[in-house]
Parts: structure tokens; C-alpha cells; sequence
């Protein structure tokens, strides 16, 4: 067996425009956190019958199964494999809802094809093959805070460990409003954030809010990193209403709960939000403000879901 996990991971700097769709090769870098309490596990084997991609259990219908199966011609080309393959890949995580299921599943699918075939590749290859199936993906090979550079070709874009074992007290509560399958890929999102007018000055701030988040890193500023964290998110979806035509991840509980965080600060619980491609919240805060934060949410959403994580590892051979 060659199974792999590789878990999710949250940009706080945001990748959200390719400059080569199909290599994705992104107009910016960005940084992020890779997550403990979301991950996909990957195995792939070689198989006498059909090329066959189960997902959570399920045998996959060849629409579903084209992305996967497009990416590993890629991979099988480059490494002169022919044979036909057997995927089995499972979500510990919501899967196309805005909560990075390409992040963990990209990464998991590159380790367990170097796996299978103990082609012994380095992080660096394996994040640069990660890339190729998912921007985000690139940056799950590692643990704890990494930074995908833009590069300017495929050899030069790939991410690279900041800290994999941060000492930082930070937590992530990912609010599950809606985990349903989101109408807009992020592919097809970020391609048509392009036309906002805005969208040069997104490209421009860049250099500066990785500096300066990699600053608030290594000051242990909370404070800061939640600052640059928030306006960050609320700058890429200022580009997605402000594009031609204009769109939006946001339903209505997202603004309910960025109003809550805009409450909490009032009521002094230093807390922050970033969200991604789809409708889901997730509060940055300390670990004495954990709990309380909860229970806020919980009173004013009926059984919304809840998920407490922080830093997580890079890739892991499972057997
Ligand atoms: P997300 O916000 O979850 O990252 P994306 O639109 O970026 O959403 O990507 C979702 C797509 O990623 C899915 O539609 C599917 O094509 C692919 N994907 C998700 N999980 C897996 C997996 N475990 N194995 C292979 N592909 C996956
Ligand atoms: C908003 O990596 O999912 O989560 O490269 O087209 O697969 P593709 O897109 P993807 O985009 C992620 C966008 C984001 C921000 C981020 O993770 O940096
Ligand atoms: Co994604």
C-alpha cells in the first residue's frame, strides 16, 4: 500500500489569478497555514482493468473523475508510466465547499504517486506536481506556516516551509454554514476576477501584505497577522463583486457572521475572519477565546458545525 494524507491549508495571503492556466502558475504568491483538523487521504495503484477514481467510497463517473485523471496523464507522462490506475481518495473535509478539499487532494494525489512508483522526489518537485493539480496544493506538502513564490515558470513556482512547527497561539474555527458543492469552481472564480477594475491594484499590493504578514509571523503578532489576514480576504472578494460580470461566494449567514466578529471586537474578543471560495467563515483567535468565540456562533446559528483547528503537518506516509 502507498496511502498518503495531506492535509488543507488556509492562505491568509491569497492566491486568486493565474498568469498560465494550465501550467497554474499564479500573478501573485501567497502564504498560509496548513490546517490539523482537515485532510484527504490518497492511495493509487497500477490496474489491469479501466483508470478508476473512488472518492469517499464512491466510483466516480467519468465527468468527475477527468480532472484526476487528466492530471496523472500529466505526471505519467512525465515519467514514461503507462499503466492504467486504480484512485481511492477520501475527504476529511467538505469537498468544493470553500473549505480547500483541492489543497489536501492535489497534494495527497502527488505524494502517493511518487509513492507507488518510489520516484523519491523532493518537496520542491512534489509541490511544483502538487500545483499542477491545484494552485492551493502546492503549499500542503508542508506543515505549519508556508509561502508559495509566484516563480516565473513552472520550475520557479513552489512553496516552501516558513515554520513547520509554530509555537504561535492561533486557532481557526471554520463556521460550516453551507458544505453543499459550491455553484463556481475556484478555477472558474478566480478567471473571472480578472475583469475588475480593481484587479491591478490587488496584483500590486502583493509583495507588501507577504512582507508584512511574514513580519507579523515572526513578531508572534497576533494582532497584526489577523489584521492583514481579514483585509486580505475582504480586498479578493471586493475583486469577485467588482468583476465584470460581478459575482460573490458570500450567502447571506456569511455577512451574519462577519457582523458577529465585528461585534465581538466591540466587546473586546480579539477575533478576525478570513473565507475563501465559498460561503464559509473562519475566525482567527486565541486559545482563551476559543471557547467563548463557540458559543456565540452556536447561539445564533441552530446547529451549525464548528471545527476548532491549528497547524498542522506537511505530507505523511501512512503505510
Ligand atoms: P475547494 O474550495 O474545496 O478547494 P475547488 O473548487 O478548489 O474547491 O476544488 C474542488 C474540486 O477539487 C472538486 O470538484 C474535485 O474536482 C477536486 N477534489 C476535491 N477533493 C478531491 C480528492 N480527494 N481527490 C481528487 N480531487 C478532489
Ligand atoms: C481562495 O487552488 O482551489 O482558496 O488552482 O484553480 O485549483 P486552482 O484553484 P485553488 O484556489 C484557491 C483559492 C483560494 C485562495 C488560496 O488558497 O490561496
Ligand atoms: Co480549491
Amino acid at each position: 500500500m502507498n496511502k498518503v494524507r495531506a492535509h488543507t491549508n488556509i492562505a491568509l495571503i491569497k492566491y486568486w489569478g493565474k498568469a498560465d492556466t494550465l501550467l497554474r502558475l499564479p500573478l501573485m504568491s501567497s502564504l498560509s497555514m496548513t490546517l490539523d483538523a482537515f485532510y484527504t487521504e490518497t492511495s493509487i495503484e497500477a490496474t489491469d482493468g479501466p483508470d478508476q477514481f473512488y472518492l469517499n467510497g464512491s466510483l466516480q463517473d467519468d465527468r468527475t473523475a477527468k480532472r484526476v485523471f487528466k492530471y496523472l496523464n500529466l505526471l505519467k507522462q512525465n515519467y514514461g508510466k503507462i499503466d492504467n490506475l486504480l484512485v481511492k481518495s477520501d475527504n476529511h473535509v467538505p469537498t468544493a465547499a470553500g473549505l480547500a478539499s483541492s489543497s489536501s487532494a492535489f497534494a495527497a494525489m502527488a505524494a502517493a504517486f511518487d509513492s507507488y512508483y518510489q520516484l523519491n522526489l523532493s518537496k520542491r518537485d512534489l509541490s511544483i506536481w502538487a500545483r499542477q493539480g491545484s494552485g492551493s496544493a502546492s503549499r500542503s506538502i508542508f506543515g505549519g506556516f508556508s509561502i508559495w513564490q509566484k516563480g516565473h515558470d513552472s520550475a520557479s513556482s513552489y512553496a516552501y516551509p516558513i515554520d513547520e512547527n509554530p509555537q504561535m497561539d492561533l486557532h481557526l474555527l471554520a463556521i460550516e454554514l453551507n458544505v453543499k458543492k459550491k455553484k463556481l469552481s475556484s478555477t472558474q472564480g478566480m478567471l473571472q476576477a480578472k475583469s475588475s477594475p480593481f484587479f491591478q491594484t490587488w496584483l500590486d499590493r502583493n509583495e507588501q501584505e507577504i512582507s508584512q504578514m511574514q513580519d507579523a509571523i515572526s513578531n508572534n503578532d497576533f494582532t497584526k497577522l489577523g489584521e492583514l489576514a481579514e483585509l486580505n480576504a475582504n480586498e479578493m472578494h471586493a475583486i469577485n463583486l467588482s468583476a465584470q460580470p460581478g459575482f460573490t461566494y458570500f450567502e447571506p449567514n456569511t455577512l451574519k457572521a462577519i457582523n458577529i466578529v465585528h461585534e465581538l471586537r466591540s466587546e473586546g474578543i480579539e477575533c478576525y475572519y478570513t473565507l475563501d471560495a465559498g460561503p464559509n467563515l473562519k475566525i482567527l483567535c486565541q486559545l482563551r477565546n476559543v471557547k467563548f468565540i463557540k458559543n456565540r456562533f452556536e447561539s445564533v446559528f441552530d446547529n451549525v458545525n464548528i471545527i476548532d483547528a491549528s497547524f498542522g503537518p506537511g505530507i505523511t506516509y501512512l503505510d
